[in-house]
């Protein structure tokens, strides 16, 4: 008899879990309903191999691991870093490569260097303060907004922004730059701290079949 209990997936909505889905075949796990785009399912499941993903808003995925709702979580270091949950990151899977980095006009570079009081616009509050708080010793007001963060430093309400950069093409076609580097970023596989131990077999060795392929 098959006692096996089913090992639970968090996987970022989007570009990541698209990716995720192609790694995890290189290593023999499949999950062909994930991949139909129109469906509005939320839970999929590999009955064969007692397997179950669910896809949930990124900034959701550290929260269903910490709580032990799902065993392992694939999301961006971004996330974690803004999340702060009590979970262990395991392995950097080497895509979704960009950067966290304050931005702004050429003119705001001196704000920077000076130490003035500036405001931030940023969708990670978290990582800003404590960029400018802890590594910079920077007094700043940190502006939380929800996307399209180049929009502040543009039509005013910030001097600078913290946000991810990729290819940097936003950043140009709005007249900005990276003046300072925060941290770089790629997706990450994180793990519930009980599961690590009850689970600590299946786990390692899907790890170590990653490795493989990355
Ligand atoms: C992200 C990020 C930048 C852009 C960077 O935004 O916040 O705006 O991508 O990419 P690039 O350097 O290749 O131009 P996203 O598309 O996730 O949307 P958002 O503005 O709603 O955060």
């Amino acid at each position: 008899m098959d006692e096996k209990r089913y090992l639970t997936f968090a996987l970022g909505k989007g570009r990541l879990a698209n990716k995720t889905m192609d790694l995890f075949e290189k290593i023999g796990i499949t999950c062909e309903e994930i991949r139909d785009k129109d469906t509005r399912k939320l839970i999929f499941v590999n009955e064969k191999m007692k397997l179950k993903f669910f896809l949930a808003k990124g900034p959701d995925v550290p929260t269903y691991v910490e709580y032990g709702a799902a065993d392992i979580g694939i999301v961006g270091k971004d996330t974690i870093l803004e999340e702060g949950r009590n979970i262990y990151e395991v392995l950097d899977l080497g895509y979704g490569k960009c950067r966290m980095c304050i931005c702004g006009p050429e003119s705001a570079r001196e704000l920077l260097q000076h130490h003035e009081q500036i405001r931030v616009a940023t969708k990670y509050p978290n990582i800003a303060k404590d960029y400018f708080y802890n590594k910079k010793h920077q007094t700043v007001e940190i502006i939380k907004l929800n996307g399209s963060i180049e929009l502040a430093p543009i039509v005013g309400l910030s001097e600078v922004i913290c946000d991810i950069v990729e290819t940097g093409t936003t950043l140009k076609e709005n007249g900005l730059m990276v003046l300072e580097e925060v941290c770089p970023l790629s997706a990450r596989v994180v793990v519930n701290q009980v599961s690590m131990k009850m689970e600590n077999e299946r786990i390692t060795k899907l790890i170590r079949d990653l490795k493989t392929v990355i």
